[in-house]
């Protein structure tokens, strides 16, 4: 019998990070079959993965990772052999006006998919099938479960969890299902909690797509609060390299905190993205982009501050990001301009 590349199943890669990760990983990993399983909500675009149409071990499943009945056949004609899991709702402000979908694809999403691996993959708690030894779980999830931070410290990796938002709390929730399937199942697991994302192909319900978007329409560019608050900024590629050294090189059952070291409150991110927009593409009435910002009122239980030491995933697994945020934000921009 023919030798078959294993399946990896990536949950959400029509979306922003999945559909960043997914060519790259299709082009640096030939040995593998990349399925993508994606719902295509709103967040969801087909369009951010058509450069990897014509790769020969890319397929794509449109479905539901809460269909129990579709994820377990999934397992079974693919044989899948490892996860790698982005799919969820991502949107703070939707979970604060319609948290069900948050508790759903999150939460007994995360479960699903678990569960159908524990069974695909082991015989009972501690016992792995034979030929599934190597496979693994990892689930993506956000700096946001360790709650807010005041104007100093970092999270770590041993930060307690006080997740704010519906959001967050859907996150924390999968986090300690992937935790609870390592702890009694022994299911081979990782699990990466990263800060605020950015680069190509994000949805422009976000902050640094919004203000580029509504610059480029010259419409007002709202700002919550003051714009104090402060996150912390990952280059999306940094972020798909970090997910694919933790995918094969992290110890089962641990989590690494993934982040840029590049901190930046709202305002002051907002302005740099105007002033970048200025010399590129200077509006024709010679006014100045960040002439269109708004403040409106504050995000209900908006939290201060993230920020991420990235020290476990650096010193254990060697991860350095490529970008600053002044090489990853140009790269950014020119993809958002016409
Ligand atoms: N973007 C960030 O800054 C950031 C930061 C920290 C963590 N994360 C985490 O990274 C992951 C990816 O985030 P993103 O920004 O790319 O999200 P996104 O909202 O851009 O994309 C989510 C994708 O999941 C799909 N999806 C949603 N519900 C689904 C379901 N029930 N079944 C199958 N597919 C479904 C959507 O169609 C979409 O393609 C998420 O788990 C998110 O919590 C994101």
């Amino acid at each position: 019998m023919p030798k078959t590349n294993p399946t990896i199943l990536v949950t959400g890669g029509a979306g922003f990070i999945g559909s960043n990760f997914v060519p790259f990983f299709c082009r640096v990993h030939s040995e593998y079959q990349v399925l993508c399983l994606d719902k295509l909500t709103y967040a969801g675009n087909l369009d951010n993965l058509k450069e990897c149409t014509d790769m020969p071990n890319y397929s794509f499943v449109q479905g539901d990772i809460c269909d129990q009945a579709l994820v377990e056949h999934l397992f079974a004609q693919h044989d899948i052999k490892g996860i790698i899991h982005f799919a969820a709702e991502s949107h703070v402000d939707n979970s604060i006006s319609g948290p069900r979908a948050f508790v759903e694809t999150n939460i007994v999403g995360t479960f699903n998919l678990l569960q159908a691996a524990y069974q695909h993959w082991m015989e009972a708690p501690n016992k792995v099938r034979a030929g599934y030894e190597s496979c693994r779980f990892h689930h993506i999830s956000t700096d946001e479960v360790y709650g807010s931070l005041g104007a100093e410290g970092f999270f770590s990796e041993t930060t307690p969890y006080a997740p704010n938002s519906p959001y967050s709390a859907s996150k924390a929730s999968s986090d300690f299902l992937v935790r609870a399937y390592h702890h009694t199942y022994g299911l081979n697991t990782t699990t990466s909690n990263c800060s605020n994302n950015y680069g190509p192909k994000q949805h422009c319900e976000k902050l640094i797509p919004k203000t580029i978007e509504r610059c480029l329409k010259e419409e007002p560019i709202p700002i919550y609060g003051q714009g104090q608050n402060v996150r912390d900024w990952l280059y999306v590629g940094d972020h798909c390299n970090a997910i694919d050294l933790i995918f094969h090189k992290g110890k089962s059952g641990e989590t690494y905190n993934v982040g840029g070291h590049n901190e930046l409150d709202n305002l002051t991110l907002v302005k740099k993205v105007c002033a970048i927009l200025d010399e590129k593409k200077p509006r024709a009435n010679g006014a100045k982009y960040e002439d269109l910002i708004t403040f409106v009122t504050d995000r209900a239980g908006h939290d201060f501050r993230y920020a991420i030491a990235p020290d476990k995933v650096t010193s254990e697994l060697g991860w350095h990001p490529a970008e600053t945020f002044s090489t990853g934000i140009i790269k950014t921009i020119d993809w958002y301009l016409p």
